[in-house]
């Protein structure tokens, strides 16, 4: 392809943003990943700016797009047949995206990164080498689509490749890279560098090389003009040798390129006054609404009806990071706590699924688990448990805890990332100023947890006026994206200069 020729520019005022993700809701989604990747470009549209996304063409997202059309093909080097270029609308917002159609690659049973048993798709490198080389093509402004990005916003190590291809692309868009999770790398050997035909410039340790393997997110930190993570506290953290992965020296050479930028939610997704899966509305005026929603839970997950029940809920990927281990390991004393009941919902790590099986069978009045994937059920144990535990030994930013400060089920959290950056804790002072919100906890083991579910349990019961203050400054917080969609605004603006500046020295 020859990108010589920039395309011509179009669209409203402001920035032209390409947000390139492997997830993106109500596409497809895993986690945290897919709802910002969707939410952001939409903050960034609604704020007058040219935000648009580019997805794999999974056949799930191909069936939702709206106004599909097919917009041109591509042959891209040692890829088995025609890559398909599609563009679209999200299903239901008018957030442009473009479609990556490459059947071999992307069409197949599972979810975008493992087959239905959970394994890893064994060509993941190549799959999102070609989603990478496309998003460099994309960037450079493909002619037939008449749209040419000023930035480039690459999200996770799947798109991390795509930076390192653009490097000496004198036209290049300006780059940012966005690590969501950092313990998730896209590691692999050396062999595959080799099969991959990527230039053996990139192999080294300025490169991609990360202790004689390939690493997708070097590419992503070391070739973009600013990087950041979800949250400041966990930009902190991730600079440390505890939660660096073995990256944290490179993020501290960042320096000023390198920050945190705490995510937002969607209220037009996650909204207690009006949301489709709850049988019942509510908001902080309408508090005493919410009950309704308890009752559903509990009749839907097959627990007692108990109104003086304290619910205990959990949503999440199951795998070490999220601490659901320290949930199961206090189990005998919620149980033996007397009238607290536990809804759990997830899937992922096996052994953890039938351990919470096995916790439901051995106390089915007190413990109810959901194995599976299920928004609605989801939207449901936020609006309808008490308090909502997320004992994550790490976590970027955490989207749950977010969900249930909004709907007024109290997060119990462990003192970390984003929990930290979005939880106030319930001490005393801040109780009495009004502003706490929830319960951190310092230490992720049982104890810790234990410690802070008992400091819940005990002002529910004993100081319910104290509760209710704690559920209505969660409630009111503002935790929509329009904050956060100004600070990436900055670091788009920021990217662009030291673009700028960069080209002027290279043709001075
Ligand atoms: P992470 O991205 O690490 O998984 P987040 O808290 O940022 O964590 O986001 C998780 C998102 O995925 C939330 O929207 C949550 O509701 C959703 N989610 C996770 N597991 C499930 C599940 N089993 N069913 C429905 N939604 C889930
Ligand atoms: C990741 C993180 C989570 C974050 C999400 C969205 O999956 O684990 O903490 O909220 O990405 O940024």
């Amino acid at each position: 392809m020859d990108h010589s020729e920039p395309s011509p520019v179009a669209g409203p005022a402001g920035y032209r943003v390409l947000t390139a993700s492997s997830e993106a809701h109500p596409l497809v989604k895993t986690g945290g990943l897919g709802d910002v990747a969707a939410s952001l470009p939409m903050a960034l549209r609604e704020l007058g700016h040219d935000a648009r996304l580019v997805l794999p063409g999974y056949p799930g997202a191909k069936k939702q797009v709206r106004e599909l059309k097919h917009l041109m093909d591509l042959r891209i080097p040692a890829v088995v047949g025609t890559v398909h270029l599609y563009g679209g609308l999200l299903p239901d917002h008018d957030l442009p995206v473009y479609l990556v159609d490459a059947p071999a690659y992307f069409c197949r049973e599972g979810n975008p990164y493992t087959d239905v048993s959970g394994r890893d798709w064994g060509d993941n490198p190549e799959r999102f080498l070609l989603f990478c080389r496309v998003i460099a093509h994309l960037a450079m402004g493909l002619p037939p689509l008449d749209w040419r990005p000023q930035v480039l916003h690459c999200n996770d190590w799947q798109t991390g490749l795509a930076p390192a291809l653009l490097r000496d692309h004198e036209e290049r868009p300006a780059t940012i890279f966005t690590i969501h999770n950092l313990a998730y790398q896209g590691l692999f050997d050396r062999a595959t560098f080799d099969r991959l035909h990527l230039p053996a410039a990139l192999w080294s340790v300025s490169g991609l090389e990360f202790h004689h393997r390939m690493s997708f997110i070097k590419g992503g930190i070391v070739f973009s003009d600013r990087v950041n993570t979800v949250s400041p506290r966990y930009a902190d953290e991730v600079r440390t040798q505890r939660f660096g992965c073995g990256l944290d020296g490179l993020l501290r050479q960042l320096g000023g390129r390198f920050r945190g930028i705490l995510n937002g939610i969607d209220y037009r997704v996650w909204n207690p006054a009006d949301d489709p899966a709850l049988p019942q509305s509510y908001d902080s005026e309408h508090l005493d609404l919410k009950g309704e929603n308890k009752r559903t839970l509990q009749r839907r997950f097959g627990l007692p009806r108990d109104e003086e029940a304290f619910v205990l809920g959990h949503v999440g990927r199951l795998v070490e990071q999220k601490g659901v281990d320290l949930i199961i390991a206090i189990l005998p004393r919620l149980v033996a706590a007397g009238r607290v009941q536990l809804v759990i919902q997830g899937a992922g790590d096996r052994a953890l699924e039938r351990q919470l099986q096995d916790a439901a069978a051995a106390h089915p009045e007190r413990v109810s688990v959901f194995v599976g994937y299920d928004e609605p059920r989801a939207h449901l144990i936020e609006a309808g448990c008490d308090a909502f535990l997320m004992p994550s030994r790490f976590e970027p930013c955490g989207l749950n805890q977010m969900y249930s400060l909004r709907y007024g089920s109290v997060p119990i959290v462990h003192n970390t990332g984003g929990l930290a950056d979005t939880v106030v804790d319930a001490s005393d002072a801040a109780l009495s100023a009004g502003t706490a919100t929830g319960f951190l906890f310092n230490d992720p083991n049982p104890d810790g947890l234990w410690y802070a579910v008992e400091q819940a349990l005990r002002l529910h019961d004993e100081r319910p006026q104290q509760w209710r203050q704690l559920v209505l400054a969660g409630m009111r917080q503002d935790l929509s994206w329009q904050s956060s969609a100004r600070h990436y605004l900055e670091l788009y603006a920021e990217a662009i200069a030291s673009r700028e500046g960069l080209l002027q020295v290279a043709t001075a």
